[in-house]
């Protein structure tokens, strides 16, 4: 019994802990950047919990892991150095969601947002050239997964109500002049996103507290139970008593 609730509750632990409680913030919110340019990543926990540290992590392109304090501020960024994949994780070996980040040293950069857009929204991705006096008009291409989709003379394009069919790697050139590196864009669902987790918590919740509850419940239960023991005990032994007392009642008189 005492065994079984204990499995119970491990295993209630460890469900508890690999749920995610963190997310990886990227301020300002774009997948690529020039040389020398700045930005932030950071690490915001949803829930706090005492005795967990969570870094921002780093992958670089050469594949090697390093890691920030819990934000990341890169004042002049380097591609070598700050192009990689970003993400949060923690001492216990928990990790949030990740996003890339492309530092170049070209002409070209796309402005597409890092973090996950929801379904729905309209996104803007803004095609910059470095050397660019604004008011002058070039023509811009789009292109989602190779294909030129779209184009415009201002640098930018809106996608409408996105969706997933909308996720893709795009790039954007610039006539005359270089084409930007690659990005992906990821679209999350707006029911899945909010409404998963706040079903997964109110479960967690509810999953955490239910063994308090249980155990409440089971010692109340083993109370009763050895309060009607003892009373029984009680009963037979004033019963037992009795008997003997009417032994001696009965043997009393004969002796
Ligand atoms: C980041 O880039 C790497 C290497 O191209 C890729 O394996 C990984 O899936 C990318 N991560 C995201 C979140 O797109």
């Amino acid at each position: 019994m005492e065994m079984s609730s204990l499995c119970l509750l491990l295993l209630l632990n460890s469900l508890h802990a690999g749920s995610p409680k963190v997310s990886v913030t990227l301020s300002p919110n774009r997948s690529q950047f020039f040389k020398r340019e700045s930005f932030s990543v950071s690490c915001e926990e949803d829930e706090e919990e005492p005795g967990t540290t969570w870094t921002v992590m780093k992958r670089t392109d050469d594949g090697e892991v390093s890691q920030c304090a819990s934000s990341c501020s890169i004042s002049a960024a380097y591609p070598a150095t700050d192009s990689g994949e970003y993400w949060c994780g923690n001492q216990h070996g928990a990790t949030s969601n990740s996003f890339n980040i492309t530092v170049t040293a070209g002409p070209v950069v796309l402005e597409i947002p890092g973090l996950p857009v929801t379904e729905g929204d309209d996104v803007v991705l803004r095609c910059r050239l470095q050397s660019h006096t604004s008011g002058w008009a070039i023509y811009t291409a789009f292109y989602r997964d190779g294909n030129i989709f779209g184009g415009s003379y201002t640098g930018n394009i809106t996608l409408f109500k996105v969706s997933t069919s909308d996720e893709g790697q795009y790039k954007c050139g610039i006539f005359g002049s270089d084409k930007s590196p690659e990005s992906k864009l990821t679209v999350r669902g707006r029911g899945s996103a909010a409404h998963l987790l706040s079903v997964f918590t109110l479960l967690r919740h509810l999953l955490v507290g239910s063994p308090f509850l249980l155990s409440t419940i089971l010692l109340g239960l083993i109370c009763r139970d050895r309060r009607k023991v003892q009373q029984a005990k009680r009963s037979r032994q004033t019963s037992t008593a009795v008997i003997m007392e009417m032994e001696h009642c009965r043997v009393y008189p004969y002796t």
